[in-house]
């Protein structure tokens, strides 16, 4: 063993370590009841350790119950109906229907720009330790920033107020039903070396 390695506090090797990261996907499809809502407790537990500028907790996580739950899916109906009509919105409905664990993440509002800005990547890093978290107990989660979420009769669904916080995202939870695959670009490194 290395000093570097005796240092390290990981419990995983880099190689584990990247294919555990490219192995996180954004999944839709989930089995039925698969949601685990003890698992997912303990992932905004661990959401907590996110990097976070001058420790100011910006985040509000929200367990979804399910009475919320349809009312969230039917305002999203009501959305999919105004912009793409009827049949769209019930296809929707159902999809979301379907879905079956539930959860969001707000971002309570700063008071100056640069505290906001530095509060949302927080609460992006969160939410990345919680769908890795999720991913090692077999569950994986998908991130929705969708038009629902920028209603205005949204976060009065959650008991959140406007005024005071945003919406980080919503989020789905479940076993997955397939492997979905996900590719990134060649030259996606953007990596610039620097003299
Ligand atoms: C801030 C943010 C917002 C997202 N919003 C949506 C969304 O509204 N709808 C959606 O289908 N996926 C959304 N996603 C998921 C991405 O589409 C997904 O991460 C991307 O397709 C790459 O797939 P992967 O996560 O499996 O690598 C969002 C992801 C992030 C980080």
């Amino acid at each position: 063993m290395t000093d570097r390695q005796r240092l390290s506090t990981s419990p995983i090797n880099p190689d584990q370590a990247a294919e555990f990261l490219r192995g996180r996907r954004s999944v839709d499809q989930f089995e039925p009841n698969s949601q685990d809502y003890a698992r997912l407790r303990q992932a905004f537990e661990i959401a907590r350790w996110a990097p976070n500028h001058h420790l100011t907790e910006p985040w509000r996580f929200y367990i979804i119950g399910p009475e919320t739950k349809e009312a969230i899916v039917d305002l999203n109906a009501r959305i999919v109906a105004q912009t793409k009509g009827h049949e769209a919105a019930e296809s929707k409905r159902q999809r979301w229907q379907a879905v079956p664990g539930w959860f969001a993440i707000n971002c309570q509002r700063a008071a100056d720009d640069i505290t906001a800005q530095e509060d949302y990547a927080a609460c992006a890093c969160a939410a990345q330790n919680i769908a890795l978290y999720l991913h090692s107990a077999g569950l994986a989660c998908k991130w929705t920033s969708g038009a629902v979420t920028r209603d205005p009769g949204y976060l009065p669904l959650l008991g959140a107020d406007l005024a005071t916080e945003y919406s980080v995202g919503l989020f789905w939870f479940g076993i997955p039903k397939r492997a979905p695959r996900s590719q990134r670009s060649e030259s996606g490194h953007h990596a610039i070396n620097c003299p």
